[in-house]
Protein backbone atom coordinates (compact mmCIF):
# COMPACT_ATOMS: atom_id res chain seq x y z
CA UNK A 1 0.00 0.00 0.00
CA UNK A 2 2.75 2.40 0.66
CA UNK A 3 4.44 1.28 -2.09
CA UNK A 4 1.67 2.29 -4.19
CA UNK A 5 0.92 5.60 -2.62
CA UNK A 6 4.95 6.25 -3.16
CA UNK A 7 4.63 5.39 -7.02
CA UNK A 8 1.68 8.05 -7.12
CA UNK A 9 3.34 10.11 -5.68
CA UNK A 10 6.35 9.73 -8.21
CA UNK A 11 4.03 10.20 -11.03
CA UNK A 12 1.95 13.22 -9.96
CA UNK A 13 5.67 14.73 -9.35
CA UNK A 14 6.64 13.47 -13.03
CA UNK A 15 3.84 15.07 -14.21
CA UNK A 16 3.64 18.14 -12.33
CA UNK A 17 7.38 19.13 -12.70
CA UNK A 18 8.07 17.40 -15.87
CA UNK A 19 4.96 19.20 -17.60
CA UNK A 20 6.64 22.74 -16.18
CA UNK A 21 10.42 21.84 -16.82
CA UNK A 22 9.87 21.43 -20.41
CA UNK A 23 7.13 24.40 -20.79
CA UNK A 24 10.01 26.35 -19.12
CA UNK A 25 13.00 24.89 -20.75
CA UNK A 26 12.45 23.31 -23.84
CA UNK A 27 9.20 24.67 -25.75
CA UNK A 28 10.17 28.17 -24.72
CA UNK A 29 13.01 27.99 -26.20
CA UNK A 30 13.31 28.33 -30.17
CA UNK A 31 15.33 25.42 -31.91
CA UNK A 32 18.52 27.01 -32.32
CA UNK A 33 19.05 28.06 -36.02
CA UNK A 34 21.49 27.28 -38.49
CA UNK A 35 22.76 29.63 -40.74
CA UNK A 36 23.68 27.81 -44.02
CA UNK A 37 26.13 28.26 -47.15
CA UNK A 38 23.38 27.45 -49.46
CA UNK A 39 26.17 26.54 -51.85
CA UNK A 40 27.28 23.61 -50.00
CA UNK A 41 24.28 22.36 -49.20
CA UNK A 42 23.80 21.85 -52.71
CA UNK A 43 27.01 19.40 -52.64
CA UNK A 44 25.58 17.98 -49.33
CA UNK A 45 22.34 16.95 -50.86
CA UNK A 46 24.74 15.12 -53.67
CA UNK A 47 25.94 12.92 -51.29
CA UNK A 48 22.45 11.19 -49.99
CA UNK A 49 19.96 9.54 -51.69
CA UNK A 50 16.85 11.07 -54.06
CA UNK A 51 14.80 13.87 -51.67
CA UNK A 52 11.74 12.41 -53.16
CA UNK A 53 10.88 9.23 -51.95
CA UNK A 54 7.80 7.60 -53.88
CA UNK A 55 4.89 7.88 -51.39
CA UNK A 56 1.68 9.62 -50.10
CA UNK A 57 2.75 13.03 -48.54
CA UNK A 58 0.46 15.65 -46.34
CA UNK A 59 0.31 18.79 -48.10
CA UNK A 60 -2.02 20.55 -45.29
CA UNK A 61 -4.51 19.76 -43.03
CA UNK A 62 -8.09 19.19 -44.19
CA UNK A 63 -9.49 22.41 -41.83
CA UNK A 64 -7.26 24.41 -44.54
CA UNK A 65 -9.03 23.84 -47.53
CA UNK A 66 -13.03 24.03 -46.97
CA UNK A 67 -15.15 24.30 -50.08
CA UNK A 68 -14.87 26.83 -52.31
CA UNK A 69 -11.04 27.84 -51.36
CA UNK A 70 -8.35 27.90 -52.87
CA UNK A 71 -4.49 27.59 -51.37
CA UNK A 72 -1.30 27.28 -52.91
CA UNK A 73 1.28 24.68 -50.93
CA UNK A 74 4.64 24.21 -51.39
CA UNK A 75 6.02 20.26 -52.03
CA UNK A 76 8.23 17.91 -53.43
CA UNK A 77 10.01 21.05 -55.17
CA UNK A 78 7.46 22.59 -56.87
CA UNK A 79 4.07 24.69 -55.96
CA UNK A 80 0.19 23.02 -55.85
CA UNK A 81 -2.78 24.71 -56.27
CA UNK A 82 -4.94 22.78 -53.56
CA UNK A 83 -8.70 23.46 -54.14
CA UNK A 84 -12.30 22.12 -52.75
CA UNK A 85 -15.07 22.39 -54.77
CA UNK A 86 -19.04 22.52 -53.82
CA UNK A 87 -19.32 18.51 -53.79
CA UNK A 88 -16.96 18.90 -51.03
CA UNK A 89 -14.04 17.02 -53.05
CA UNK A 90 -10.26 18.45 -53.27
CA UNK A 91 -8.59 18.65 -56.20
CA UNK A 92 -4.40 19.39 -56.50
CA UNK A 93 -3.15 20.84 -59.28
CA UNK A 94 0.50 22.29 -60.76
CA UNK A 95 0.05 25.90 -59.73
CA UNK A 96 0.86 27.06 -63.00
CA UNK A 97 -2.21 27.53 -65.66
CA UNK A 98 -0.95 25.77 -69.09
CA UNK A 99 -2.19 28.88 -70.84
CA UNK A 100 0.32 31.38 -70.02
CA UNK A 101 1.50 30.12 -66.68
CA UNK A 102 -0.73 32.55 -64.20
CA UNK A 103 -0.96 31.35 -60.51
CA UNK A 104 -3.66 29.15 -60.61
CA UNK A 105 -4.46 29.93 -56.61
CA UNK A 106 -4.87 33.42 -57.14
CA UNK A 107 -8.10 32.09 -58.84
CA UNK A 108 -11.61 31.19 -57.34
CA UNK A 109 -13.04 27.83 -57.25
CA UNK A 110 -16.36 28.14 -59.59
CA UNK A 111 -18.87 24.84 -58.76
CA UNK A 112 -16.25 21.95 -58.82
CA UNK A 113 -13.62 23.38 -60.77
CA UNK A 114 -10.51 25.72 -60.54
CA UNK A 115 -11.18 28.72 -62.21
CA UNK A 116 -7.66 30.69 -63.49
CA UNK A 117 -7.29 34.48 -62.43
CA UNK A 118 -5.76 35.81 -65.97
CA UNK A 119 -8.01 34.56 -68.32
CA UNK A 120 -10.70 32.48 -67.03
CA UNK A 121 -10.14 29.20 -67.92
CA UNK A 122 -11.33 26.42 -65.72
CA UNK A 123 -10.02 23.11 -64.69
CA UNK A 124 -11.72 20.12 -63.01
CA UNK A 125 -10.48 18.01 -60.83
CA UNK A 126 -8.75 16.13 -62.70
CA UNK A 127 -7.16 19.12 -64.24
CA UNK A 128 -8.99 19.03 -67.48
CA UNK A 129 -9.79 22.32 -69.12
CA UNK A 130 -13.34 22.11 -69.08
CA UNK A 131 -14.40 25.76 -70.10
CA UNK A 132 -12.75 28.58 -71.88
CA UNK A 133 -14.90 31.26 -71.82
CA UNK A 134 -14.00 33.33 -75.13
CA UNK A 135 -13.90 30.33 -76.98
CA UNK A 136 -16.13 28.11 -76.07
CA UNK A 137 -16.46 25.52 -79.18
CA UNK A 138 -12.96 24.42 -79.52
CA UNK A 139 -11.40 23.33 -76.33
CA UNK A 140 -7.65 21.82 -77.40
CA UNK A 141 -8.03 18.23 -76.56
CA UNK A 142 -4.22 19.16 -74.44
CA UNK A 143 -5.56 21.92 -72.68
CA UNK A 144 -4.87 20.21 -69.58
CA UNK A 145 -2.66 20.60 -66.39
CA UNK A 146 -1.30 18.00 -64.26
CA UNK A 147 -3.38 16.91 -61.50
CA UNK A 148 -1.95 14.49 -58.89
CA UNK A 149 -3.61 11.62 -56.70
CA UNK A 150 -5.31 12.97 -53.71
CA UNK A 151 -6.76 11.38 -50.90
CA UNK A 152 -7.82 12.79 -47.25
CA UNK A 153 -7.30 10.90 -44.01
CA UNK A 154 -5.97 11.49 -40.58
CA UNK A 155 -7.36 15.22 -41.21
CA UNK A 156 -5.02 15.51 -43.69
CA UNK A 157 -4.89 16.17 -47.49
CA UNK A 158 -2.36 13.67 -48.90
CA UNK A 159 -0.89 13.37 -52.28
CA UNK A 160 0.80 10.31 -54.04
CA UNK A 161 4.20 11.04 -55.37
CA UNK A 162 6.28 8.61 -57.38
CA UNK A 163 9.36 9.16 -59.49
CA UNK A 164 7.83 7.12 -62.70
CA UNK A 165 4.34 8.22 -62.05
CA UNK A 166 3.12 4.75 -60.83
CA UNK A 167 -0.15 4.34 -59.37
CA UNK A 168 -0.13 4.20 -54.98
CA UNK A 169 1.14 0.68 -54.30
CA UNK A 170 -0.70 1.44 -50.52
CA UNK A 171 -3.09 3.04 -49.16
CA UNK A 172 -3.59 5.19 -45.81
CA UNK A 173 -6.88 4.20 -45.25
CA UNK A 174 -8.06 1.98 -42.13
CA UNK A 175 -5.06 2.67 -39.79
CA UNK A 176 -5.38 4.95 -36.95
CA UNK A 177 -9.23 4.58 -35.55
CA UNK A 178 -8.62 6.63 -32.49
CA UNK A 179 -8.93 9.98 -34.30
CA UNK A 180 -12.16 9.60 -34.54
CA UNK A 181 -12.86 9.31 -30.75
CA UNK A 182 -9.64 11.64 -29.45
CA UNK A 183 -9.70 15.01 -29.14
CA UNK A 184 -7.26 17.07 -31.61
CA UNK A 185 -4.88 19.12 -28.79
CA UNK A 186 -2.52 20.89 -31.03
CA UNK A 187 -0.76 21.63 -34.32
CA UNK A 188 2.93 22.55 -34.51
CA UNK A 189 5.42 23.03 -37.82
CA UNK A 190 8.79 22.99 -38.48
CA UNK A 191 11.11 23.66 -41.28
CA UNK A 192 14.27 20.81 -41.36
CA UNK A 193 16.95 21.31 -43.42
CA UNK A 194 17.52 17.74 -43.60
CA UNK A 195 16.81 14.30 -45.77
CA UNK A 196 13.63 12.42 -44.49
CA UNK A 197 15.72 9.04 -44.24
CA UNK A 198 17.52 10.39 -41.59
CA UNK A 199 14.58 10.63 -39.32
CA UNK A 200 13.53 6.78 -40.48
CA UNK A 201 17.08 6.02 -39.15
CA UNK A 202 17.08 7.70 -36.02
CA UNK A 203 14.87 4.77 -34.81
CA UNK A 204 17.39 1.89 -35.91
CA UNK A 205 20.36 3.58 -34.59
CA UNK A 206 20.28 2.48 -30.95
CA UNK A 207 23.34 3.42 -30.13
CA UNK A 208 22.86 7.52 -30.29
CA UNK A 209 20.15 7.19 -28.03
CA UNK A 210 22.72 6.99 -24.41
CA UNK A 211 24.63 9.55 -26.03
CA UNK A 212 21.99 12.15 -27.87
CA UNK A 213 19.27 11.77 -25.85
CA UNK A 214 19.86 12.28 -21.96
CA UNK A 215 16.91 13.47 -21.40
CA UNK A 216 14.63 10.13 -21.88
CA UNK A 217 14.20 10.10 -18.08
CA UNK A 218 12.12 11.73 -15.63
CA UNK A 219 12.88 14.95 -14.96
CA UNK A 220 14.29 15.88 -11.31
CA UNK A 221 12.94 12.36 -9.98
CA UNK A 222 15.67 10.51 -11.40
CA UNK A 223 17.92 10.74 -8.20
CA UNK A 224 16.33 7.90 -7.30
CA UNK A 225 14.68 6.12 -10.14
CA UNK A 226 15.97 5.56 -13.69
CA UNK A 227 14.08 4.16 -16.75
CA UNK A 228 15.33 1.48 -18.56
CA UNK A 229 14.73 1.42 -22.14
CA UNK A 230 14.28 -1.59 -24.88
CA UNK A 231 14.38 -1.68 -28.14
CA UNK A 232 12.54 -3.12 -30.94
CA UNK A 233 12.17 -2.82 -34.70
CA UNK A 234 9.87 -5.03 -37.25
CA UNK A 235 9.38 -4.39 -40.51
CA UNK A 236 6.45 -5.62 -42.02
CA UNK A 237 6.48 -7.55 -45.22
CA UNK A 238 4.33 -8.13 -48.13
CA UNK A 239 1.19 -6.10 -48.38
CA UNK A 240 2.19 -3.61 -45.44
CA UNK A 241 5.83 -3.54 -46.55
CA UNK A 242 5.47 0.13 -46.61
CA UNK A 243 5.22 -0.20 -42.68
CA UNK A 244 7.36 -0.52 -39.56
CA UNK A 245 7.05 -0.71 -35.77
CA UNK A 246 9.73 0.63 -33.61
CA UNK A 247 8.59 0.21 -29.98
CA UNK A 248 10.38 1.80 -27.06
CA UNK A 249 9.42 -0.27 -23.58
CA UNK A 250 10.35 2.13 -21.16
CA UNK A 251 10.26 0.77 -17.30
CA UNK A 252 11.11 2.24 -14.17
CA UNK A 253 13.88 0.58 -12.16
CA UNK A 254 15.11 1.67 -8.60
CA UNK A 255 18.51 3.33 -9.00
CA UNK A 256 19.87 2.02 -6.06
CA UNK A 257 19.24 -1.70 -6.90
CA UNK A 258 18.11 -1.61 -10.25
CA UNK A 259 15.11 -3.93 -9.53
CA UNK A 260 12.04 -3.02 -11.77
CA UNK A 261 9.26 -0.95 -9.93
CA UNK A 262 6.21 -2.87 -10.57
CA UNK A 263 3.06 -1.11 -12.36
CA UNK A 264 5.33 1.71 -13.51
CA UNK A 265 7.06 2.77 -16.81
CA UNK A 266 5.31 2.64 -20.44
CA UNK A 267 5.95 2.30 -23.97
CA UNK A 268 5.81 4.46 -26.97
CA UNK A 269 5.09 2.76 -30.40
CA UNK A 270 6.54 4.65 -33.42
CA UNK A 271 5.10 3.32 -36.93
CA UNK A 272 6.45 4.31 -40.00
CA UNK A 273 3.98 4.49 -42.82
CA UNK A 274 6.22 4.94 -46.16
CA UNK A 275 8.56 7.85 -45.81
CA UNK A 276 5.80 10.48 -45.13
CA UNK A 277 4.42 9.64 -41.90
CA UNK A 278 6.14 8.36 -38.44
CA UNK A 279 3.14 7.68 -36.17
CA UNK A 280 3.53 7.62 -31.99
CA UNK A 281 1.49 6.11 -29.60
CA UNK A 282 2.02 6.71 -25.86
CA UNK A 283 0.73 4.43 -23.85
CA UNK A 284 1.47 5.18 -19.82
CA UNK A 285 0.40 5.28 -16.49
CA UNK A 286 -0.03 8.82 -16.60
CA UNK A 287 -1.80 8.78 -20.12
CA UNK A 288 -2.51 8.15 -23.76
CA UNK A 289 -1.48 10.07 -26.58
CA UNK A 290 -1.17 9.90 -30.60
CA UNK A 291 1.08 12.44 -32.28
CA UNK A 292 1.13 12.41 -36.06
CA UNK A 293 4.10 13.48 -37.69
CA UNK A 294 4.30 14.17 -41.29
CA UNK A 295 7.36 14.87 -43.78
CA UNK A 296 6.84 17.22 -46.24
CA UNK A 297 10.16 17.59 -48.41
CA UNK A 298 9.75 20.48 -50.14
CA UNK A 299 13.69 20.58 -51.56
CA UNK A 300 16.64 18.45 -51.55
CA UNK A 301 17.60 18.72 -47.86
CA UNK A 302 14.69 20.81 -46.60
CA UNK A 303 11.38 19.39 -45.25
CA UNK A 304 8.09 20.87 -43.45
CA UNK A 305 7.54 18.72 -40.26
CA UNK A 306 3.78 19.38 -38.78
CA UNK A 307 3.24 17.06 -35.40
CA UNK A 308 -1.03 16.68 -35.13
CA UNK A 309 -1.14 15.71 -31.45
CA UNK A 310 -4.36 13.88 -30.12
CA UNK A 311 -5.81 12.66 -27.16
CA UNK A 312 -8.34 10.58 -25.62
CA UNK A 313 -11.41 13.08 -24.31
CA UNK A 314 -10.54 13.96 -20.97
CA UNK A 315 -6.79 13.11 -20.92
CA UNK A 316 -5.08 15.54 -18.14
CA UNK A 317 -3.12 18.38 -20.13
CA UNK A 318 -0.66 18.35 -18.06
CA UNK A 319 0.28 15.10 -18.91
CA UNK A 320 -0.08 15.73 -22.74
CA UNK A 321 2.33 18.42 -22.19
CA UNK A 322 4.78 15.82 -20.31
CA UNK A 323 4.67 13.54 -23.52
CA UNK A 324 5.28 16.11 -25.63
CA UNK A 325 7.88 17.45 -24.21
CA UNK A 326 9.47 14.40 -23.38
CA UNK A 327 9.03 13.85 -27.67
CA UNK A 328 10.26 16.99 -28.76
CA UNK A 329 13.27 17.28 -26.31
CA UNK A 330 14.60 14.14 -27.82
CA UNK A 331 14.31 15.02 -31.45
CA UNK A 332 15.59 18.74 -31.01
CA UNK A 333 18.74 17.35 -29.80
CA UNK A 334 18.61 14.93 -33.28
CA UNK A 335 18.02 17.97 -35.42
CA UNK A 336 20.62 20.03 -34.25
CA UNK A 337 23.03 17.17 -35.64
CA UNK A 338 20.80 15.80 -38.63
CA UNK A 339 20.65 19.26 -40.20
CA UNK A 340 24.79 19.52 -39.82
CA UNK A 341 25.26 15.83 -40.70
CA UNK A 342 26.81 13.73 -44.26
CA UNK A 343 25.38 10.48 -45.90
CA UNK A 344 27.73 7.84 -46.84
CA UNK A 345 26.59 4.47 -48.58
CA UNK A 346 28.99 2.76 -46.73
CA UNK A 347 28.90 3.40 -42.90
CA UNK A 348 31.44 1.97 -40.61
CA UNK A 349 29.40 -0.04 -38.05
CA UNK A 350 30.02 -1.96 -35.20
CA UNK A 351 28.30 -4.83 -33.22
CA UNK A 352 25.73 -2.84 -31.20
CA UNK A 353 24.70 -0.33 -33.46
CA UNK A 354 21.08 -1.45 -34.11
CA UNK A 355 19.64 -2.31 -37.66
CA UNK A 356 20.95 0.40 -39.66
CA UNK A 357 21.90 -1.77 -42.50
CA UNK A 358 18.39 -3.96 -42.22
CA UNK A 359 16.50 -0.15 -41.92
CA UNK A 360 18.16 1.22 -45.49
CA UNK A 361 17.32 -2.06 -47.06
CA UNK A 362 13.46 -1.32 -45.98
CA UNK A 363 13.74 2.15 -46.90
CA UNK A 364 15.32 1.58 -50.28
CA UNK A 365 11.86 0.30 -51.71
CA UNK A 366 10.80 3.77 -52.13
CA UNK A 367 13.48 4.36 -54.23
CA UNK A 368 12.45 4.16 -57.84
CA UNK A 369 14.79 1.43 -59.46
CA UNK A 370 16.01 3.88 -62.57
CA UNK A 371 17.83 6.17 -59.89
CA UNK A 372 21.30 6.02 -60.09
CA UNK A 373 21.81 6.88 -56.14
CA UNK A 374 19.19 4.39 -55.50
CA UNK A 375 21.60 1.52 -57.53
CA UNK A 376 24.45 2.47 -55.54
CA UNK A 377 22.64 2.20 -51.97
CA UNK A 378 20.45 -0.80 -53.08
CA UNK A 379 23.74 -2.19 -53.92
CA UNK A 380 25.62 -1.54 -50.66
CA UNK A 381 22.66 -3.06 -48.60
CA UNK A 382 23.44 -6.41 -50.29
CA UNK A 383 27.06 -6.15 -50.00
CA UNK A 384 27.44 -5.12 -46.42
CA UNK A 385 26.17 -7.66 -43.95
CA UNK A 386 22.86 -6.94 -42.61
CA UNK A 387 23.40 -6.05 -38.61
S1 LIG B 1 -3.03 32.07 -67.86
FE1 LIG B 1 -4.60 30.89 -67.08
S2 LIG B 1 -6.26 31.27 -68.34
FE2 LIG B 1 -4.65 32.36 -69.22
FE1 LIG C 1 17.24 10.26 -31.83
Amino acid sequence: MLLQIFIGVILLLTILIGALYYQIFIHGKERKQILFDEEYEKKRAEKYPPPFPNGWYSLCSSDMVPVGKVIEVDALGQKFAVFRGQDGTVGVLDVYCPHLNANLSQGKVVGNNLECPFHAWQFNQKGKCSHIPYCEKEIPANAATRSWITKENWGLILVWHHALNEAPSWSTEGYLPEINSYKFHSKTSDILRIHLQDFAENGADYAHFEFVHGLMTIPFANWFVEVKHRLEIVFCEGVEKHMAYFTDYADLVWKKNKQPIPHAGGKAVVTYFGPGFLVFKFDTKIGKMLLVKTFTPLDPLKLRMDDYVYAPKGTFPLAIKYLLGEAGAQFKDDIAIWEKKSFTNRPLLVKGDGPIMKMRSWYSQFYSQSNAMTEIVKEEVNNISMN
